[in-house]
């Protein structure tokens, strides 16, 4: 196993460092290990059974073999790469760049790996026409990624749908077809009828294998490996921590540690998770890690049917932007959440301070001093003030951010997330209550069969006088 693994910390939700009221004392942390413990050799199982095809991706090497030969393909002639997609199909598209390419990457070409990238997981029409706008005449050198599962989604099906448009308006059907790569289920659904139909170049979303747990499949290693990001080391991380999530010794068990302690605050009206990465790199793997526990833990039933309407609510929050923004109300709000802080012990590069004016001498204390000093000093200092007041925290800390790390890191939440719905006793690879509003969206937009819903929606659709003011 190489050197550089992320270290899961702990101590600061005991009861030793924040007391026994908010803290979890030795017996609750073995009571923790007893209910756990089982889970884990559970999870083994079912894995070994099949039962969670997403376990098996850093394993896979016909995935990334396909993926890299496609990109070595494509990547002479593209300059622009433009993924469509939504939810777990562009969230880890957008955390990975962020996490592994420069903050310059898409603005200073000496800053590049790659083409240009670019994820719309949104239909906002200002923003897909502004960009439409600027690419409309790089077409001949701009890839579109769409990516769906289903094949169905309106979102994406739109975007797909503008850009076939533009691209067979401009470039000829020969344009459509060699500009659009699809990644969708193997055999089934809208998107591979039309990718068959009109020889797409295209790739897979593996069979039981959800969205959010899609990042290490094609779904977020084609536009990583385009971009010029590793994604061997990616998967060789994510199966380091395979080993170590699969122990099953609770106390060697990150994933089965960081699932007990989510698990015991939820049952102790701490229902609110917040993570903050301390570092800008990390910054949209919050937003993928609200995805992946919303949705997975967020249910109303449980395996057995019963009605709990269980689930924490994740918040992403930024180190140190969000430090003059939210931890007022983290200090002395209420003390209903959990803080997870991502930390990164060697930025890529470091900045040292310039010297303070003879005016300002006051500002001494500062020069000189690099600006990974000073962030990761403010990590402290925040996780310091929470604690004086009792709010308990754990930490991710990465020696350095690289595919290795971020592969381990991906793979330790995504069991996490297996062994916390095992905790809560629910299914944590559904997500039922997203149906209602995409059907609800085919309907309003005058979808065949969806004439009974949207009568049903229009009372609530039309706006009563009586409460407008
Ligand atoms: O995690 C999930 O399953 C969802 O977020 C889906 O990824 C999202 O709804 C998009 O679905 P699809 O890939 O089928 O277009």
């Amino acid at each position: 196993m190489a050197v550089s693994q992320i270290k899961f910390y702990y101590k600061n939700v005991t009861a030793e460092v924040i007391g026994a009221e908010h803290g979890i004392t030795d017996s609750q942390l073995k009571e923790l290990a007893e209910k756990t413990t089982p889970l884990i050799a559970q999870l083994n199982t079912e894995r070994k059974a099949g039962k969670t095809p997403y376990r098996d991706l850093p394993f896979n090497e016909q995935i990334p073999a396909h993926v890299m030969a496609l990109a070595d393909e494509l990547r002479p002639r593209c300059e622009n790469l433009v993924v469509l997609g939504i939810g777990g199909s562009a969230l880890g598209n957008i955390a990975l760049q962020t996490a592994l390419n420069p903050y310059m990457y898409n603005l200073d070409d000496s800053q590049r790996r790659g083409p240009r990238l670019f994820v719309f997981d949104n239909v906002d029409p200002a923003q897909f026409a502004s960009f439409l706008d600027w690419a409309c005449d790089k077409l001949d050198k701009t890839i579109f990624n769409v990516i769906s599962k289903s094949g169905r989604t309106a979102e994406t099906a739109s975007q797909m749908l503008i850009v076939r448009k533009m691209l067979l308006d401009k470039l000829g059907p020969d344009g459509f077809k060699n500009q659009l790569v699809a990644t969708t289920d193997p055999g089934a659904g809208t998107l591979r009828k039309i990718a068959d139909e009109y020889g797409l170049k295209s790739l897979e979303v593996p069979e039981g294998v959800g969205g959010r747990f899609s990042v290490l499949s094609a779904v977020g290693l084609f536009s990583a490996a385009m971009c010029g990001i590793d994604i061997d080391g990616l998967l060789a991380g994510a199966r380091d921590m395979d080993i170590r999530v699969s122990d099953t010794e609770f106390f060697k068990n990150p994933a089965a540690i960081n699932a007990a302690v989510n698990f015991h605050y939820y049952k102790r009206a701490k229902r609110i998770s917040v993570m903050m990465p301390y570092g800008y790199a990390l910054k949209d793997f919050a937003d993928w890690y609200r995805q992946l526990w919303a949705e997975s833990l967020g249910k109303a039933k449980t395996l057995t049917g019963s009605k709990v309407h269980i689930g924490p609510t994740p918040v992403k929050a930024l180190g140190v932007t969000d430090q003059h923004s939210q931890v007022q109300l983290y200090r002395e709000g209420p003390n209903d959440k959990l803080f997870t802080f991502l930390q990164v012990d060697n930025f890529e590069k470091d900045v040292q301070i310039g010297p303070a004016p003879d005016c300002a001498a006051e500002l001494d204390y500062l020069a000189g001093k690099d600006l990974g000093k000073l962030i990761n000093s403010e990590k402290t200092a925040t996780e310091f003030a929470l604690l004086k007041s009792n709010r308990p925290c754990v930490t991710i800390s990465f020696d350095r951010v690289n595919p290795y790390t971020i592969g381990q890191f991906i793979y330790l939440f995504e069991v996490t997330t297996s062994l916390a719905g095992g905790l809560f006793g629910i299914n944590a690879y559904d997500q039922p209550a997203v149906e209602l509003g995409k059907e609800a969206t085919f309907a309003l937009m005058g979808r065949a069969g969806g004439e009974n819903l949207a009568e049903q929606i229009k009372p609530f659709a039309r706006l009563d006088e009586r409460f407008i003011v």
